[in-house]
């Protein structure tokens, strides 16, 4: 394990361990059998390359009606819990109390990238996102907290953990690219990055 600062994102390099990154995925199994993965759609009818579903009180959707958080996935059912193994991470790197509402997953396959963006749905920016990386390598470009001017990149590994907090939590940031089938971890190859966030 090794923790490096970049734009004020802290990055636990190696954080979780392979039987760590397997508890993670093993418990990830029952959630995306009950809440599958699904396709967002973003104004003017395009689809994301990434694929998405969420655990917690609140998941983030994007459709038609646009982008928010909402209590259920697309298809009606209440989302799954955030299973103990991904609070443990939480509550490790955060320090506090109060738990994360939302798990939002992504999955990159092969091509899936994510543009640069803030994450800013939630009500309150005091509380950090915290976001860990499992399976492929992903190009992590973190911006700033404007859009626009210079950027820094990083290949997240599996295991990797960045906390995203402070001032940088308002941080401009996404993922150019993966390496497909950089990692064993996933059978089919292909990213998980897992968001946790306080919504409300
Ligand atoms: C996100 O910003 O929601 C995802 C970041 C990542 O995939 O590393
Ligand atoms: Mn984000």
């Amino acid at each position: 394990m090794s923790t490096l600062r970049l734009r004020g994102f802290d990055i636990h390099k190696g954080y979780l361990d392979h039987p760590s990154q397997k508890a993670v995925i093993e418990a990830l199994r029952p959630i995306l059998k009950a809440a599958p993965l699904f396709t967002p759609t973003v104004s003017g009818g395009k689809k994301m390359s990434v694929r998405m579903t969420s655990a917690g009180a609140f998941g983030w959707v994007s459709d038609a009606a646009g982008y928010r958080y909402q209590n259920h996935h697309p298809a009606g059912q209440a989302w799954p819990v955030i299973p103990k193994p991904i609070l443990d991470i939480w509550r490790d790197l955060t320090g506090l109390d109060r738990e994360p509402e939302c798990c939002l997953v992504n999955y990159y396959g092969e091509g899936a990238r994510m543009g640069l963006h803030q994450d800013k749905d939630e009500a309150d920016f005091s509380y950090p996102v915290v976001s860990v990386s499992l399976g492929d390598d992903g190009l992590f470009r973190i911006g700033n907290q404007t859009r626009g001017g210079k950027t820094e990149s990083l290949w997240l590994s599996s295991g990797d953990v960045v906390v995203m907090g402070g001032p940088a939590r308002m941080t401009y940031h996404g993922v150019d690219r993966i390496r497909f089938k950089s990692s064993r971890l996933l059978p089919k190859g292909g990213r998980l990055n897992l968001t946790l966030r306080v919504v409300t």
